[in-house]
């Protein structure tokens, strides 16, 4: 079976567009591979987040990737700072890696121009900790989205450098792992694009947010003053409306305020409540599970602790080999 990758960075809550996205892609790969699920705690160190909010970041994306359905059953899932062995060999590839390719990476050039004034060494060096997570379980496939390609490719370098510099082979070159066309892309409330956090107040609707919240987010979303003619060709906020009911509700529903759409006598108002309806009926159950695990320390510690035996295993194994092939020996 091959093995996967992917680290998921601690940074703040899931909204619906994670959920179709990155999550769902999780769900089904850990149906078919041997999956490494990890929270990028390191990697988060790289934008200081507080001692204070560190560990109430990474369980409440613990929580929320166990309530959409991240089985610890059939995926290894662990804390990366609970498993060393991935700094160690972040150090081994450090000192392979060039400052000048480190410093053509896009999303650090990014960096260099919104934050001058905290480009530290673990930015610089961020696609090495990639690396390392990555090749430690000597994985083939890694899900990437589109903002991660080119970290990838980085991986894809440093592993390829490790296999010549010291013996062929030893790391397959792991490729990227995509369904691509298969996952929804959905839109958000404020009128156009997807959904993200980013976006602005509103526009994305929360695993967490409870009912009123998403009725309130839902009865915001831009429209516009409706169609004047029959079978009129729907704008982006209004067609992103009807995606967004395509996921969550029924087909009768949807036919049914295609229809009125088609005849004019739509009434934005009630698809936006059928609409909210239907959305806090999808994510009901996930957040009544993610309220059950927040409370349930014991549970998530064994989850968490059962996750980091698992990938020690490997973890260690790999090690063992990197020490002796670079020729560190025991006295
Ligand atoms: N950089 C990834 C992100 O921003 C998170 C991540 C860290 C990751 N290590 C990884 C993803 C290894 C895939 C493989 O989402």
């Amino acid at each position: 079976m091959e093995t996967v990758v992917s680290g998921i960075r601690p940074t703040g809550n899931l909204h619906l567009g994670n959920y179709f996205g990155a999550v769902k892609n999780f769900l089904k790969m850990q149906e078919n591979y041997l999956c490494y699920f990890f929270i990028a705690d390191y990697h988060s160190l790289t934008t200081h987040p507080t001692p204070k909010d560190l560990h109430g970041n990474v369980k409440q994306i613990l929580v929320e990737y166990l309530a959409s359905g991240l089985d610890p059953e059939k995926s290894i899932l662990y804390i990366q700072s609970d498993l060393p062995e991935t700094t160690e060999l972040y150090l081994l590839l450090n000192m392979n890696a060039y400052l000048g390719e480190l410093e053509r990476v896009t999303s650090f050039k990014d960096k260099v121009r919104t934050q001058p004034d905290n480009i530290n060494a673990g930015l610089l060096t961020y696609p090495t900790l990639m690396a390392a997570d990555v090749i430690l379980h000597k994985a083939q496939k890694v899900p990437v989205g589109k903002d991660q390609e080119q970290n990838l490719e980085m991986i894809r370098t440093f592993a390829r450098r490790f296999n010549r510099m010291y013996k062929e082979d030893f790391f397959p070159i792991p490729t990227a792992f995509n369904f691509g066309e298969q996952l929804i892309k959905v839109p958000g409330l404020d009128g156009s694009g997807k959904m993200g956090k980013s976006e602005g107040e509103g526009n994305a609707i929360f695993l967490n947010d409870d009912e009123k919240i998403i009725r309130k987010k839902v009865m915001r979303a831009v429209t516009d003053s409706g169609p004047v003619e029959n079978h009129q060709e729907k704008p982006e906020a209004i067609q992103n409306l009807f995606t967004l009911m395509k996921i969550v509700s029924e087909k009768e529903t949807i036919d049914e305020f295609e229809l009125l759409y088609n005849t004019c006598k739509i009434r934005y108002g009630d698809l936006k409540n059928k609409l909210a309806d239907d959305i806090i009926k999808f994510t009901s159950p996930i957040r009544d599970k993610i309220k059950e695990l927040n409370s349930n320390e014991i549970y998530l510690r064994k989850v968490v602790e059962n996750g980091a035996e698992r990938a020690r295993i490997s973890a260690q194994k790999t090690m063992t080999e990197i020490r002796e092939i670079i020729g560190f020996r025991k006295f």
